[in-house]
Formats: C-alpha cells, structure tokens, sequence
C-alpha cells in the first residue's frame, strides 16, 4: 500500500483545525501543525498543543506572514491544509503563493469549510468573506496547484446547541426565533466527521481538483424540521416566531461585528437555502458520504440527544 501523505495544517489550533489535526494524526499520516508561538500564552490553546504532542505532531513553529518559517513548513509536507480563520481572510493568498514557490505540494485545501462560495447570494458582511474565498478558488487554480475544496457546510457546534438562533446561547426551552419561514434546507455536520471526511479526502484521486461536498443526507434539516425534531426530543410544543427576511436584512444592517455577519450568513443559509439550492455534477464535485460510506457520520438526530 501506498504510504500514507505527509500533512500540515495550518490554523490547527483554530475552532475547526484542532479536528483535522487529530483526524489526520490518529489515521496515521505523519503530521504536522505550523503554529505561532503566541498560541501558548494562551491556556486554552496551550492545551490543544499538549494534545497534538501526544498524538506525535511535529509542531513547526512560524508564522503565515513571515515567508521564511511558512515555507520551510511547507517543504516537510506533500498536504497543506488551511484552516486560518476570518482574521486571517485577506491574507490568504500568502499561503497560496508560498505552496507555488516550493512547488512540493500534491494537494492544497483552502481554508474553506463552509458553503460552496461560487454559488452563495449572500449580503455583506458575508458576501465579502464568501467573495474572497471564490477569489483563492480562482487563485489556486490559476497557479495549477492540484486542491480539493471542502464544503462542508455548517458546523454543528455553531448551530445545533441553538437551533441556529443568531446571538442565542442555549437550546430553546419555551420560544423559538427563526429567521425567514424556516423552510430553505440546510447540512449540519459534527466537527469530528468534518476532520475525518477531509482526511479521507487528501490522497483521494476522486477527490483531486474538486470541490467535495460533506452533505450526508441524515443531516439535512430544515430549522422547521429540526425544530420539530427537538420538540419531540423534549416533549413541548414551542412558540415559534418567524423573522422575515426583510427584517432580518435590516437587523444585519443594525448590529455590529460579529453577530451582523452571523445574521448574514444565517441568511444565506437558512433562509436562502444557499447549502442546498444546487445538484453536486460529477464535473466538479463529490459528496463526502458517499465516497465514504464506512464513516459512521454523527446524525443531527444523535447530536439533538446529547443536549436533550
Ligand atoms: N461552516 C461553518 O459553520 C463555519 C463556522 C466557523 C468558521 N468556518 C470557516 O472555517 C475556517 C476556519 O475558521 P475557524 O473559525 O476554525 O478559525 P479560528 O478558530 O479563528 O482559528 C484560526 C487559526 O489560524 C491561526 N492563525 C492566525 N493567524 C495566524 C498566523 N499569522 N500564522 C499562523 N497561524 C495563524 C490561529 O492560531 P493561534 O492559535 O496562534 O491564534 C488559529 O489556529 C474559515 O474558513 C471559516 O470561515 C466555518
């Protein structure tokens, strides 16, 4: 068998990188994590690195602005993936200029992990951030730098504790607030099985210059549905309010950073139905659960039983 790629990721310290890392380490690709030092002032963060250690991460340390350590990074590799978060979103094409000079890489992913940006009708501040993730897009493939995009969708962590109620903290107990009629769908997707279906993906042909979709179909909700779902789990009938869309587009019009750019992805979401609104063509695109069929994906269902 062919031996496993080597990966760095770059941002695992990050809300979304800290799974990919530990998918990739526990499958066996010799991995390593480009991280700044900065992170370690930080307990938190400090923790996620003495759990990287433990699974034999090589840590590199560096910086994505100084091209020197990014570089170096990039050379131990043959995977570079990208999970720098919205600080970082302007800068992005450092990484991909910094991949094409060392000319090493047999796969790049993108920090992406969201909807698919080339088919969003979003408003701003969301529009922005989608418009530059399509503008990498257009990089990378202009560079011929050989990538996946992964589109995985919403993060469940993000989303399902509230049932996507922007600004909410909690699981609704009395009221439900959803936004527009409640019906566009959605994909949720547990951030561990968003690791594990991207590390399947990087030594994958099937998945080489495509943008691979994590939508498996126990995990397309309507907030209607999964509203309905969560009734039954509690054994209450809710009281939903319905925010409409022109009110919801006046809310992100009249909240500040960063819930304004909550509510306008929430837009493009949940009430546009941005996730859900296309057919994956086998001309650019796969879906992660049915090239995997043995990842045994977390439902919405299981995850709404452990809040419950
Ligand atoms: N689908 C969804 O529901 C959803 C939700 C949220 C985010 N996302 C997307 O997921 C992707 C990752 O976002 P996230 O929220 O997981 O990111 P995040 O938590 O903000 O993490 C950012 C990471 O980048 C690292 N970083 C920042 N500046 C750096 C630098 N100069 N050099 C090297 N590393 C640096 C940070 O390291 P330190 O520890 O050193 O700070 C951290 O590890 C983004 O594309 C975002 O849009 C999707």
């Amino acid at each position: 068998m062919a031996e496993k790629s080597r990966v760095l990721v770059i941002g695992g310290t990050g809300y979304i990188g800290k799974f990919i890392v530990e998918a990739s380490a526990k499958s066996g690709h010799p991995t390593f994590a480009l991280l700044r030092e900065s992170a370690l002032s930080n307990p938190a963060r400090a923790n996620i690195v003495e759990g990287f250690k433990s699974l034999g991460v090589n840590l590199v340390w560096g910086d994505m602005y100084d091209r020197e350590t990014l570089l170096n990074a990039i050379k131990q590799v043959d995977v570079v993936i990208s999970t720098v978060g919205t600080g970082q979103l302007e800068d992005r094409d450092k990484i991909v200029a910094a991949i094409k000079a060392a000319g090493n890489v047999k796969r790049f992913l993108p920090s992406e992990f969201g909807s698919n940006v080339d088919r969003v009708h979003a408003v701003e501040p969301a529009k922005a951030m989608f418009a530059i993730k399509a503008k990498i897009r257009r990089l990378v493939e202009a560079e011929g730098i050989p990538y996946t995009f992964v589109s995985s969708n919403s993060f469940a962590g993000y989303f399902i504790p509230t049932l996507a109620q922007p600004g909410a903290t909690a699981a609704p107990r009395d009221k439900v607030v959803i936004l527009g009629d409640g019906n566009a769908k959605a994909v949720f997707n547990k951030e561990d099985d968003i690791g594990t279906y991207t590390i399947k993906a990087v030594d994958d042909p099937r998945t080489l210059n495509k943008i691979m979709y994590i939508k498996p179909p126990a995990n397309i909700y309507s907030i209607n549905d999964l509203v309905s779902l969560w009734e039954r789990k509690i054994g209450k009938t809710l009281e939903r309010v319905y925010v409409p869309e022109e009110q919801v587009l006046k809310d992100i019009q009249e909240t500040a950073f960063p819930l304004n750019l909550m509510l306008a992805i929430s837009l493009s979401t949940f009430v546009k139905g941005d996730q859900t609104d296309v057919e994956i063509e086998p001309s650019f695109g796969v879906e992660a659960s049915e090239l995997y069929p043995d990842v045994k994906y977390i439902t919405m269902d299981q995850y709404l039983d452990q809040i419950v």
